[in-house]
């Protein structure tokens, strides 16, 4: 599939939201990459208001990993909102059990939202979905999906 763009501002970015997830959903991974303050823990924080995640969601700098809960058809789905930013390799991400949340989001029933995600990115394997979001004005943030699939 070839990458989307999707173009935000505060004003407009619960629609991007809805917009993101039509095609989101289908990825348990999901990676956001863009220069510190493009917006990625907003973002994650509207979407997480879209899909009804009761905890507050905030930027996971510190604690490194954030577990959300929403209900989708009596179920409960996790969200883990991981930030690489602090991690120096693949093996102090294993540590800090980042492996772990993606396994679980492969296997189902989790998703998977990742920031800096080009901190350790020997953890991610394909089918994962990367975003990268890019600041093309002063309020505005243009986002690029680009899945990144299996070769067959
Ligand atoms: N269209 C927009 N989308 C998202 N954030 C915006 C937008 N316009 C302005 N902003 C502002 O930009 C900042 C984005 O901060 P945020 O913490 O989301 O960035 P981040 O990419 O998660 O940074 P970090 O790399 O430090 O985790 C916020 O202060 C937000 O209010
Ligand atoms: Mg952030």
């Amino acid at each position: 599939m070839i990458a989307k763009q999707l173009s935000y501002t505060l004003d407009t970015i619960a629609d991007a939201a809805a917009g993101f997830w039509d095609i989101a959903r289908a990825y348990p991974v999901i990676t956001f990459s863009g220069e510190m303050g493009a917006g990625k823990t907003t973002f994650i924080s509207h979407l997480c208001q879209l899909l009804q995640v009761q905890q507050h969601v905030s930027s996971p700098t510190f604690a490194l990993i954030n577990e959300y809960v929403l209900e989708r058809e009596g179920k409960e789905v996790i969200i883990f909102h991981l930030d690489w930013y602090r991690l120096r390799d693949a093996a102090e991400a294993i540590n800090a059990g980042m492996e772990d949340c993606i396994d679980q989001a492969h296997i189902g029933g989790a998703y998977c939202l990742i920031e800096w995600p080009e901190k350790a990115p020997e953890l991610l394997r394909p089918p994962y979905l990367a975003v990268s979001i890019d600041s093309t004005g002063v309020e505005e943030r243009t986002m690029t999906l680009q899945p990144i699939e299996t070769l067959k």
